[in-house]
């Protein structure tokens, strides 16, 4: 959009950069800053206008992104081209991702090009490699309080290792998305230590505060993330001499971004990334983004303004870099982390599902899918250009995030129900076979989470223990399952390293008394790769579910409307175990996949004729496309054995 007083800024910065700058050819970038300098210029005004400095700040950015496009090698270029006219390329079924620790999955990062193979067999194409910026010993929260932006972590390998990785990934034409820690910085980050040492200019990268006076007010509306180990939100720096906020752990400071220098910089660390060849940023806690006195510090309209920034900016820069948003929070909230009042995403072109994760594992608790198919309806279809990470486990820890007028509208007392899912999921109701630990307990307000592996929150690792073999191959039906959801809701399924092997809980952590206060430990296991090899032995564990995944994969891949459009309808069916959809290619009609499940250990019957009208499609006639065969029909009912479930279609 043209308009005047931002047209006016931007031709006296143009004017003004520096001769090395105005030398080169940036047609690319002149074109896209003309797109986007509108919307940057307001809301860089919107957050920053009220200050002395705004003009130079602005410039300063514009440097920034001129700098980084001239930096950015020619091939990623020609990528952002590519991308930019296949502009819906992430959309396709083709891609399934694996998030995974360098050094767990690995040794590090020189080991685990080693296993890039694994990745094709499996099938994966798109690698998370979760954080391997330099971090000090011990408090590094697993990597995510980087004290080096720009510096791979010695432990890990360097930053040579990592390119290496970036380039064979990309020969197999996979995708690899990387961490930007934006929220926060270790205390041993240069910026910390200067702040410490009393620079002001750097007191002002972070929230410090003299005494106690703001952070009390801050504190009487703020949540606490780890109430265990960093009750409050605030630490005591006896350097400084001053309080500074720190939302997560002691050590991990949080940036203050009311700050345009903080914003600048951190998007300078991003561009040196993209530049890099990564392909995908996934923003740490950027629910977290903007400090407000009187609220919960949560999903402020500036923290989705300063988003928008980072993605205008990067647009200009590097177009066909795809954010990823980790905003782990209520329904309504995570889906305004595309864009609000948009049509295509402006924000977060991906965000984790973390709404369908936690309904999927009160399926798990439950047996039925009540609670599913009521918090679901508070997931709005998403906007064009965006789409759901669907995942069952990551690194951190299960939030059970529905809203408890969702809990009380299907019959449950909401306290009762949380109570009733954490008891589940550590073992301590009867029937249970799961073996998950607490996370996160808060005993001012109740609240807790969940740590433990997929197959040992599912019951695996109790029924191997009990040599019920019966019992263990109900757990491996239901791992595939839950398996079959995430592949075929609509979105990019995202894989936890491990889950593929059924890999069960790693108790080491118990041991190590850094690991100890924090049961996230319990599933970030070590791949034991002589394990890894039974995948290749008929109907062990691995098997089973390594094979079962490289199936699925496969189907996904060759089904069009498996691919994210707003392409899935849900199905209306009265019985509770049973949870279905429908997807459909808007392309081709034909194309129709109908998805259904069965979330009980006992069969289970679906009345075909309210099958039919609610999918609009009748019955008569499908294949499963997961056992190549008709599904089963008695006396006009189609029937699910235990945890079973169908992708029907024509074929
Ligand atoms: C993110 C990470 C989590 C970490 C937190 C603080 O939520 O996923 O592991 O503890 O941010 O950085
Ligand atoms: C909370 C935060 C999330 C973080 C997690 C770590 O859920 O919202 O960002 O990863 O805690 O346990």
């Amino acid at each position: 959009m043209y308009e005047q007083v931002s047209h006016a800024a931007l031709n006296q910065i143009l004017d003004e950069l520096k001769p090395e700058i105005k030398k080169v050819e940036l047609r690319f970038f002149y074109s896209r800053l003309g797109a986007n300098f509108y919307a940057i210029y307001s809301l860089f005004d919107k957050l920053y206008g009220n200050r002395k400095d705004f003009y130079p700040q602005l410039k300063n950015l514009v440097e920034v992104m001129a700098r980084n496009y001239i930096a950015r090698p020619q091939t990623y270029k020609k990528k952002d081209q590519a991308r930019e006219a296949d502009h819906n390329w992430f959309l396709h079924q083709r891609w399934v991702g694996m998030a995974l620790y360098a050094n767990g999955f690995a040794e590090d990062l020189d080991d685990l090009e080693n296993h890039i193979p694994y990745f094709t067999e499996l099938g994966v194409n798109l690698i998370h490699i979760l954080p391997i910026l330099t971090c000090p010993v011990g408090k590094s929260d697993g990597g995510y309080a980087v004290s080096d932006f720009r510096l791979v972590d010695p432990r890990m390998g360097s930053n040579e290792s990592l390119q290496r990785i970036v380039d064979s990934l990309h020969q197999r034409k996979a995708l690899i998305a990387l961490d930007v820690v934006v929220n926060h910085t270790s205390d041993e980050h240069a910026w910390a230590v200067k702040a410490s040492q009393g620079e002001e200019q750097y007191q002002d990268y972070y929230y410090t505060f003299d005494n106690r006076d703001i952070p009390d007010m801050f504190e009487q509306s703020m949540p606490e993330v780890f109430p265990e180990t960093d009750a409050g939100n605030f630490t005591w720096n006896k350097l400084m001499q001053k309080w500074v906020m720190t939302v997560f752990h002691s050590y991990q400071w949080d940036l203050n971004y009311s700050n345009p220098r903080v914003f600048t910089e951190m998007l300078d660390i991003m561009f040196f990334w993209v530049n890099r060849g990564i392909d995908i940023l996934r923003l740490d806690a950027v629910a977290f983004l903007w400090k407000k006195l009187g609220t919960a510090c949560q999903n402020e309209k500036e923290a989705h303004l300063i988003l928008q920034l980072f993605k205008d900016c990067c647009q200009v820069v590097a177009p066909g870099v795809l954010f990823i948003a980790e905003a782990i929070v209520a329904p309504t909230e995570i889906i305004k982390y595309f864009g609000e009042d948009a049509v295509a995403a402006k924000e977060c072109e991906i965000a984790y599902n973390a709404t369908f994760m936690a309904l999927l594992w009160d399926s798990v608790a439950t047996k039925n899918a009540k609670l599913l198919k009521q918090g679901l309806k508070n997931l709005p279809n998403k906007l064009e250009r965006a789409t759901w990470l669907n995942y069952l486990r990551c690194h951190d820890d299960i939030g059970f995030g529905f809203e408890d007028q969702d809990i009380a509208a299907v019959g449950y007392d909401p306290r009762g129900h949380r109570r009733f899912l954490m008891d589940y999921f550590t073992g301590e109701f009867p029937e249970s076979l799961a073996c998950g630990k607490p996370f996160g307990r808060n005993e001012k307000t109740g609240d807790a989470r969940i740590s433990g592996s997929l197959a040992s929150l599912v019951g695996l690792e109790k029924s191997l223990e009990a040599g019920d073999e019966k019992l263990s191959e109900q757990c491996l039906r239901h791992i595939i399952l839950l398996h079959s959801l995430i592949m075929s809701f609509g979105g990019i399924p995202l894989l936890y390293y491990g889950d593929e092997l059924g890999v069960l809980n790693d108790y080491s952590y118990l041991g190590d008394e850094q690991k100890l206060p924090d049961s996230r430990w319990i599933h970030r296991p070590k791949i034991d790769w002589r394990i890894a090899q039974r995948r290749r032995i008929k109907n062990s564990v691995e098997q089973s579910i390594f094979e079962a995944l490289q199936r699925m994969i496969h189907l996904r891949r060759e089904t069009n409307a498996f691919a994210d459009f707003n392409n899935r309808e849900l199905l209306d069916l009265s019985n509770e175990c049973c949870f279905g959809f429908v997807r459909y290619n808007d392309q081709n009609p034909v194309e129709k996949v109908i998805v259904v499940v069965n979330f009980s250990a006992v069969p289970q019957y679906l009345d075909l004729q309210e099958l039919a009208l609610s999918a609009r499609m009748d019955p008569a006639g499908l294949q499963d496309l997961w056992t190549d065969r008709p599904p089963v029909v008695m006396a006009d009912n189609l029937v699910l054995g235990g945890f079973q479930f169908y992708w029907l279609a024509r074929r």
